[in-house]
């Protein structure tokens, strides 16, 4: 069976953006790949966070991890910090890591162009951590939103390095990405990502909101004028991803819903996304608090980290040898 890992960084509550690039689709991968999912809390604190709400956000990403599906009994499931060997590797790959190459990544250009001072040092070096938590588990495959698929062909690259300097180490792994959501764009600028940093905005939708406030905020979606139903995300980003965001719930081909909606207003698409948007909430909320209630989150990440720990201190070590710096 090929391996596959991902991870998501709740600085934020996670939305519908997270749950169709990302999350949904580790889901629908756990009866055919050996999967590692994992909540990166490392890379959580390149920015400070308050602590309490941290702590907050990564007990509901872990519900909302086993609310939308994942089963611990098919996948590994844990917390990033709770296995040593991330930051371990991590360091050791910051030194197989050229400045030019991650000064070039794009979220670090973005996030570092947004604020003038208090940039840490761990913005910068993120990509070479994330490198670990891929290359410790020889993932084969790595299902990631368009924005972090840069990230991945980075540590594709340091595996290259790595293996050529040190001999065979490492699998090459590559990203995966949804044919449809991989960019959920916000509902108040489409031309932007939905995004957690678009805060109490009207444009993201988190997976926690109350049903009336999501289905308000896509019916005060950000169109346009042009008065016809159409996927074009060029001219008409707007409906374009509501159909995205349509389809991918429910698996309707957007050609499908286009045709079905030939001659209609766009409060009618509108009042279907709404619809489709809030099943999906309903049912992932009503699982959410039935693992609130279980108790059994903390088990599952022992579990997990318990698994983790085994295969990631395995391949440490051997970097260690190649490396030279383990001497007996
Ligand atoms: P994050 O919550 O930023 O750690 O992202 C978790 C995963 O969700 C990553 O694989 C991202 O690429 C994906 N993701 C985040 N935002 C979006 C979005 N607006 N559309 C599609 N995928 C996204
Ligand atoms: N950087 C990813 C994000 O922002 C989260 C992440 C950390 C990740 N390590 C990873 C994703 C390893 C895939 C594989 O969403």
């Amino acid at each position: 069976m090929k391996r596959m890992l991902s991870g998501i960084k709740p600085t934020g509550q996670l939305h519908l953006g997270s749950y169709i690039g990302a999350l949904r689709n580790f889901v629908n991968f756990q009866d055919d790949y050996e999967l590692f999912c994992f909540i990166a809390n490392l890379h959580c604190v390149t920015f400070y966070q308050e602590p309490q709400q941290l702590k907050k956000n990564l007990k509901d990403s872990i519900a909302l991890y086993l609310a939308c599906g994942l089963d611990p009994q098919k996948c590994t499931i844990f917390l990033q910090s709770d296995v040593p060997a991330h930051a371990q590797l991590g360091w050791l790959l910051t030194c197989q890591s050229y400045m030019g190459e991650l000064s070039r990544m794009t979220q670090f250009k973005e996030k570092s162009a947004k604020q003038t001072d208090g940039i840490t040092a761990g913005l910068f070096t993120y990509p070479s951590l994330m490198a670990a938590d891929i290359l410790l588990y020889d993932a084969d495959y790595v299902p990631v939103g368009d924005d972090q698929k840069q990230h991945v062909e980075l540590a594709r690259n340091l595996a290259a390095r790595f293996n050529n300097r040190y001999g065979e180490t490492f699998v090459l792994p590559e990203p995966v990405t949804p044919k449809i959501g991989a960019r959920i764009m916000s509902l108040s600028d489409p031309t932007k990502k939905m995004s957690k940093s678009d805060g109490i905005n009207k444009g993201c939708i988190y997976l926690l909101d109350d049903l009336n406030a999501a289905r308000k905020k896509i019916m005060s979606a950000v169109t346009d004028n042009l008065a016809k139903i159409n996927y074009d995300k060029e001219n008409q980003p707007g409906i374009s991803n509501l159909l995205e965001i349509m389809s991918a719930l429910s698996d309707e081909p957007i050609e499908s819903i286009v045709n079905r909606y030939q001659g209609c207003g766009y409060g009618q698409l509108k009042k279907e996304a709404a619809d489709i948007v809030c099943d999906t909430l309903a049912q992932i909320q009503e699982k959410y608090n039935e693992v609130i209630a279980s108790g059994k989150m903390e088990e599952i990440l022992k579990q997990g980290a318990e698994k983790a720990n085994k295969i990631s201190y395995k391949k440490l070590k051997k970097v260690q040898k190649k490396m030279g710096v383990d001497i007996f």
